[in-house]
Parts: structure tokens; sequence; C-alpha cells
């Protein structure tokens, strides 16, 4: 099995074991759910994954991993009310399947269960990972609330684009790796490198996302195909398109992204046919490569073996070509 498959199946055994319905079962029951249905486990992975290349026991960052990967499935719930969104990996969403008030409330108390997961650690590892778990959490309401209000503009930049993905996003990439090198006791400056390589890998992870949202298979996505065009997201596709495109691709973008028709799949086809005509869809997939190769370039900067660089390389490619 290769090391990153190990690190899945390790952190899922931990979860099972730590996730447990409990009364009241209405507040519980979405927690095991959504926890339960699975996901890539990027977040976690990746926690476990510092830590044993920079000297530690993974074991020793198990709490910290699920903990983030708690954090992770909070925001998804959340965003899936925001976002109005049925399906999540293959199935109903938690405020479909039940109703929008256990989503809030199951997502609350997984936001601070995550904080109690930090409670395994002591002294001053225990403070810097919560500050870097506060700032992150704050970090990704902000991007939160720039994509919804980004919904209802129409001078959004590639910029602000950028800028919103890095904190909705790229942030808890980032950090979940800082915090497995910070439970290694890596220093400083290996631990911001490594945040760095997270935060590029974390952009081109959601460039994809964008992308795979447009032009996934509906069959093995698990996701609405075309919730972001239905909730007129300002995503990179969106942007460069409008950049890219001709007047006429530019009059029908601005006006379709003005409307939510009842049937949207006629707004979807048209969307996604000036997405790949004006070079957008292919626009999107040189950022994707773009910023997996900067993520590339800063672990450079890392004082780790070859081995331990080219695991890291490895998950990052792997990104690039996920399906899901
Ligand atoms: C979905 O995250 C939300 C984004 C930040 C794009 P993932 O794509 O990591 O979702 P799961 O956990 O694998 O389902
Ligand atoms: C979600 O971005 C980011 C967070 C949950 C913080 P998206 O809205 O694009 O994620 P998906 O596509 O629903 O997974
Ligand atoms: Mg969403
Ligand atoms: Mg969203
Ligand atoms: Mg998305």
């Amino acid at each position: 099995m290769h090391v990153i498959d190990q690190y899945r199946t390790t952190f899922t055994d931990y979860l099972s074991q730590k996730t447990q319905t409990k009364e009241p079962v209405n507040l519980y029951e979405p927690i095991s759910y959504i926890l339960e249905l699975g996901g890539k486990r990027l977040r976690p992975i990746l926690t476990l994954m510092a830590a044993a290349l920079f000297g530690a026991d993974h074991r020793k960052a198990l709490d910290a991993a699920l903990g983030i990967e708690v954090f992770h499935n909070f925001s998804l719930v959340h965003d899936d009310i925001m976002d109005d969104a049925p399906l999540r990996r293959g199935k109903a969403t938690v405020h479909e399947k039940w109703d929008v008030n256990r989503g809030i409330l199951s997502g609350d108390a997984m936001l601070i269960n995550a904080y109690q997961l930090f409670e395994s650690y002591d002294g001053p590892l225990f403070k810097n990972l919560v500050a870097l778990f506060s700032k992150t959490a704050i970090e990704v309401c902000e991007g939160q609330q720039y994509d919804v209000d980004f919904e209802t503009r129409d001078d959004v930049t590639i910029p602000e684009y950028l800028k919103m993905i890095e904190y909705k996003t790229a942030v808890l990439v980032a950090a979940a790796l800082q915090m497995g090198a910070m439970i290694a006791e890596a220093d400083t400056k290996a631990q911001r490198s490594i945040y760095q390589f997270g935060r590029n890998l974390g952009i081109a992870f959601q460039l994809m996302d964008d992308y795979l949202d447009a032009f996934g298979d509906p069959k093995t996505f698990g996701k609405q195909v075309g919730g972001d065009i239905i909730e007129n997201k300002k995503t990179y596709l969106y942007l460069k398109a409008l950049e890219l495109g001709t007047a006429v691709h530019r009059k029908e973008l601005v006006d379709l992204f003005s409307i939510q028709p009842q049937d949207p799949t006629d707004k979807i086809a048209s969307i996604k046919e000036i997405f790949e005509t004006s070079g957008a869809a292919d626009a999107t997939k040189k950022a994707i490569s773009d910023y997996t190769e900067e993520a590339f370039a800063v672990l450079e900067q890392l004082q780790l073996s070859e081995d331990k660089k080219s695991i890291l390389k490895t998950f990052g490619e792997n990104l690039m070509r996920r399906k899901v």
C-alpha cells in the first residue's frame, strides 16, 4: 500500500473509533452521517504526512488531523446551506436529508468539537496550534463571505477571486500541513515553507474544484454538476471567459449570470459552451498546473530529503489529476 493510502486508513480508523451517535440523536446523527460519508480526507492526510516528514510519530498528529477534518466537515454542512446544494459525496446534503436547523446546529457542534480535539496537546504546542486554528477559521469565514458577496457583483476581479479562494480553501490546507510540522517541532522557517507549499496547492485545489463543478462527470463527481453556474458564482472560469471571450460572449455571460431560471439546464449548457470556446476552460487548467508548480518550487526551500519531497509532489500531482 502506498504511504498516502496508509495515512488515509490510519485516519479513517481513528475517525470511526471517535465518532458516535449519542443523545440527543437529532444533533449527533447528522454529524456521524457527514463524517462517515467519506471524502478524500486530503487535509488530515497532509497533517499526518507533515508530522512524519518532519520526524514525529504520525500518531501524535491524529487529534489535530481529526480537528481539521471535523472543522472542514462543519464548513461543508454550512456551505451547502449557503450554496443551496442538494448533493455531497454522492448523497443528500444534511439540510436536504433533515432540515436547515439541524444543519446549523450540528455544524455548530462540530466547530466546537474541532476545538476540543486540540485539548490533547499541552503547553506552547497547544497554544500555537489553537492560535493557527483560530486565525485560519476566521479567514475561512471571510472567504465564504466574499464568495457569497461576489454572487451579486458583476465587477469582481481576478485578484479579488484569488484572495477569496485563498481564504475559503487554501489557508486550511496550508494550516493542516503547518500543524503537522508544529507537532514534529520543525523550526519556524520550515513551518513557513510548508505553509506556503499548502497555500499554493490549496489555490490549485480550489481552481480544480471550480473546473470540476462545471466539467465533472455527474456519475462520479458526487456534487451537483453546474451548481456554481446555478448560483452565479464568480469562479475563475467565469472571470477568464469575460476576459478572453468576444463581446457577444461577454454580454451572454453577464445576462445569464443575472438570472436564476426554474429549470437551469439551458443556462448551464450555454455557459459551459462559452467557458470552452472562449478559452477559459484551458486557462483554468493552466492556472491549476501553474499553482501546483509554484507549490513544488516552494519545496526547494525545505531541508528535506528528495524522497520526502517526492511524497509531497506525488500528492500534489494526484490532486491535479482528480475527478472528484
Ligand atoms: C470541498 O472539499 C470544499 C472545498 C474546499 C473545495 P473537498 O473536495 O476536500 O471535499 P471532500 O472532503 O473530499 O468531500
Ligand atoms: C467551499 O467552496 C469552501 C468551504 C466549504 C469553506 P465550494 O462551495 O466551492 O465547495 P463545494 O464545491 O461546495 O465542495
Ligand atoms: Mg459549495
Ligand atoms: Mg461555497
Ligand atoms: Mg465548489
